[in-house]
């Protein structure tokens, strides 16, 4: 039996400052519900669903998907967990979503425990982001340096179409003009939490987790 949390967390930050290798590990740790609208839409894409077809163009070209659309799929997520022990991964990244977000969670009584923002410079996303790969069936990611696929799946491994030179540069001019203002919002309304996500997996992994283990003692 895994130990439950009782947190609803966000995780934030620039592409590829390990949003989703962190929450992958908190999720086999505690049993948490990994929500990560990046690889829904992945998948909307790959099984060619009307919301795939409309998000594709955006997805691979690096720009955000319209915030109606994502939202629908971020609550059809939420109300899975039943509104407990959850982690958003790329949600919510506009000042809209983050409104929206907020007020949704406040009515159902069950608010955002904290935004967990992971920060890594620019130099360190491009060379995270650029060598990364892909489990074309799980989703896992993998980095050739700093986490290698093992040689029995490295035929299953692909390279995200956004993970090109100029898409990663887009992305991050996306980042900084539509996300980051986050950072200030979230501030204000007392729930974010920095970690620094320079430093090995497990590095991070441990700064995380020392920081839901003692929100967990000051909010439950
Ligand atoms: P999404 O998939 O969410 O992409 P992202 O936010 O750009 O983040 P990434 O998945 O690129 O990176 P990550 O932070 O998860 O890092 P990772 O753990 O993989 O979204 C993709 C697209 O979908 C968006 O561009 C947009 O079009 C659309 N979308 C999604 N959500 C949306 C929303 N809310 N609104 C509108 N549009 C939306 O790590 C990166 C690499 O580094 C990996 O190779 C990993 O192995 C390695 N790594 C991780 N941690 C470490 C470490 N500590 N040390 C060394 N290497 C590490």
């Amino acid at each position: 039996m895994q130990p439950q949390l009782g947190l609803r967390i966000a995780l934030f930050g620039p592409p590829g400052a390990g949003k989703g290798t962190q929450a992958r590990l908190l999720c086999t740790r505690f049993g948490m519900l990994h929500i990560s609208t990046g690889n829904i839409l992945r998948r909307a894409i790959k099984e060619q669903t009307p919301i795939g077809l409309e998000a594709r163009a955006y997805i691979h070209q690096g720009n955000l998907v319209p915030d109606e659309l994502v939202r629908d799929l971020a609550e059809e997520a939420m109300r899975v967990s039943a509104f407990e022990d959850f982690v958003l991964d790329g949600y919510p990244r506009t000042c809209q979503q983050a409104e929206w977000l907020t007020g949704f969670l406040n009515r159902r009584e069950r608010p955002l425990s904290a935004i967990v923002y992971l920060m890594l410079s620019d130099e360190e996303v491009v060379t995270r982001l650029s060598r990364r790969r892909v489990h074309k069936e799980t989703g896992e990611n993998f980095h050739l340096d700093y986490k290698p696929p093992p040689p029995e799946i490295q035929h299953l491994m692909l390279q995200r179409r956004d993970d090109q030179p100029a898409a990663i540069r887009h992305r991050l001019r996306v980042y900084e003009a539509e996300t980051q203002p986050l950072v200030r919002y979230f501030s204000k309304a007392g729930l974010l939490h920095e970690v620094d996500a320079l430093g090995s997996i497990e590095t991070v992994h441990a700064r995380v987790c020392a920081l839901l283990q003692s929100l967990k003692g000051r909010l439950n």
